[in-house]
């Protein structure tokens, strides 16, 4: 079963093509990791997953259930904003700076959502929340502020804020890129930790030793495009595109 379908997905900021004919189908239990220089698209197509960006055109499918769809002039249709927020509880995300709400407790910053948005029982919760604290290595730090922590610590609240809405599939946009190397460690840690679990996952990173260990498949994109696709044995021990071969080269792999 695909939990993320997307087809021929197009998106350009003034006349600059960003994602030109993207596909990317991802099912259940698979690790995706992304990888491509810097300004290739990367970003933009997790917003496009996300639906912090609208595409211009293509499709956009979860479980099986179409979301976005082209009008017969080919431009994408959106939903309404409730059908869209359905489509929405079907993923988590985390991006690189964390961005939790500074003026909530780390227990708050976890349970806000599951409570106000989702509705679920406040017990049943705080429960699941002390359960995923344990989880990120993080008993110690409920009441404390995000000011109070770490950029690492801030991180795992932020994976742990994430998980709390039982997504289907969890996005990370360079969730270590802002963070030193043992502290970028530890989340990768947690990261390796949820794809044993089966967690299925969609990874932008440029860590390439971590995408080559934790990943079922690899996509590298360039200038807007998926030039590959593949094993992580193929694409980044055998690439066969140049700019794959260019782009890994300069990171000495
Ligand atoms: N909101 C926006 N308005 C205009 N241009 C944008 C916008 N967002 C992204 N772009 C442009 O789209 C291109 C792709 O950006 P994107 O952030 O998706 O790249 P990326 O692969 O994530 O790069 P990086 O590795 O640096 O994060 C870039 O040229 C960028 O300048
Ligand atoms: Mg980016």
């Amino acid at each position: 079963m695909n939990i993320l379908e997307m087809k021929h997905i197009k998106k350009s900021f003034s006349d600059k093509a960003v994602l030109q004919d993207i596909d990317l189908c991802v099912s259940t239990g698979e690790v995706v990791s992304i990888l491509g220089p810097s300004g290739s698209g990367k970003s933009t197509l997790l917003r496009c997953a996300t639906f912090l960006e609208r595409a211009d055109s293509g499709e956009i499918s979860y479980l099986g259930e179409n979301v976005v769809r082209n009008d017969s002039s080919g431009n994408a249709l959106y939903p309404k904003r409730k059908d869209l927020q359905k489509a929405q509880s079907n993923f988590g995300l985390v991006f690189q700076d964390f961005n939790l709400f500074p003026h909530y407790t780390v227990m708050k910053n976890i349970t806000h959502a599951p409570i106000a948005i989702q509705k679920r029982a406040k017990e049943e919760v705080f429960q699941e929340a002390r359960q995923l604290l344990a989880k990120v290595g993080l008993t110690d730090k409920e009441d404390a502020y995000p000011c109070e922590l770490s950029g690492g610590q801030q991180q795992r609240v932020a994976i742990a804020r994430a998980l709390a809405l039982q997504p289907k599939i969890l996005y990370f946009d360079e969730p270590t890129s802002a963070l030193d190397p043992e502290i970028t460690a530890e989340i990768l840690r947690v990261l390796k930790q949820l794809a044993a679990e089966k967690m299925t996952m969609v990874i932008v990173t440029h860590e390439i030793d971590f995408a080559r260990m934790v990943s079922d498949r690899v996509v590298f994109m360039d200038n807007g495009y998926v030039v590959e696709d593949g094993e992580p044995e193929d694409v980044i021990d055998n690439p066969k595109n140049e700019r794959t071969k260019a782009f890994l080269k300069k990171l000495h792999v």
